[in-house]
């Protein structure tokens, strides 16, 4: 049985997500998706907004008969690995720009638990231009559906919106006396 953990933020998941997850469920009986719990950042989403997302969109892509669950960690990724008995790290790689930082990540990684490989999949071409950073920016900035995202987390998103929207015209309604 050979299990992978495929970590990252996933703020949102993104189409390229999904790629590489399809692509790795080729190679593994098990895939664990693990959102990092990263108490210095402000994440868009929350972890559990993350993970709902997460377990949604998996269910529409084929997984063939690999196990794909989704779970959080906190704390080193490679105890995280050991502890969840997993033999491979995935990671996407999207163009040359990611190669460093993943490479310097990776032998990092099997410096701290040699027996832990790491896996670089390339996602598609079509994906090579999406991040969750983007995803985000653009989001912020102009408040539509971005196409590239999925579909799902652009409807929680929304969702969301819509709720600020309405306490923010509530609140200036307020302001004005109302
Ligand atoms: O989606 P991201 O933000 O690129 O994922 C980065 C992630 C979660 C893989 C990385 O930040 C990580 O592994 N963090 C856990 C802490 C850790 O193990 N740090 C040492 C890495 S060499």
């Amino acid at each position: 049985m050979r299990r992978a953990i495929y970590p990252g933020s996933f703020d949102p998941v993104t189409n390229g997500h999904l790629d590489i997850i399809e692509r790795s469920c080729k190679l593994f009986d098990e895939i664990i998706i693990s959102i990092l719990v990263n108490p210095e950042k402000q994440p868009f989403f929350s972890i559990e907004e993350r993970h709902d997302m997460l377990t949604q969109v998996l269910r529409e892509i084929d997984r063939g008969s690999c196990d794909v669950r989704v779970d959080s960690f906190q704390g080193l990724l490679v105890n995280y690995a050991v502890a969840q008995k997993a033999h491979a790290i995935v990671r996407g790689i999207r163009a040359i720009s990611d190669y460093e930082y993943e490479l310097q990540m990776a032998l990092m990684n099997r410096r701290l638990e040699p027996s832990i490989e790491t896996v670089f999949m390339m996602s598609a071409e079509t994906y090579t231009y999406v991040s969750s950073r983007l995803v985000k920016e653009v989001f912020q900035l102009a408040g539509w559906t971005c196409p590239a995202v999925n579909r799902k987390a652009n409807e929680r998103k929304n969702e969301q919106s819509l709720a600020l929207t309405s306490q923010l015209a509530h609140g200036i309604l307020r302001f004005q006396g109302r």
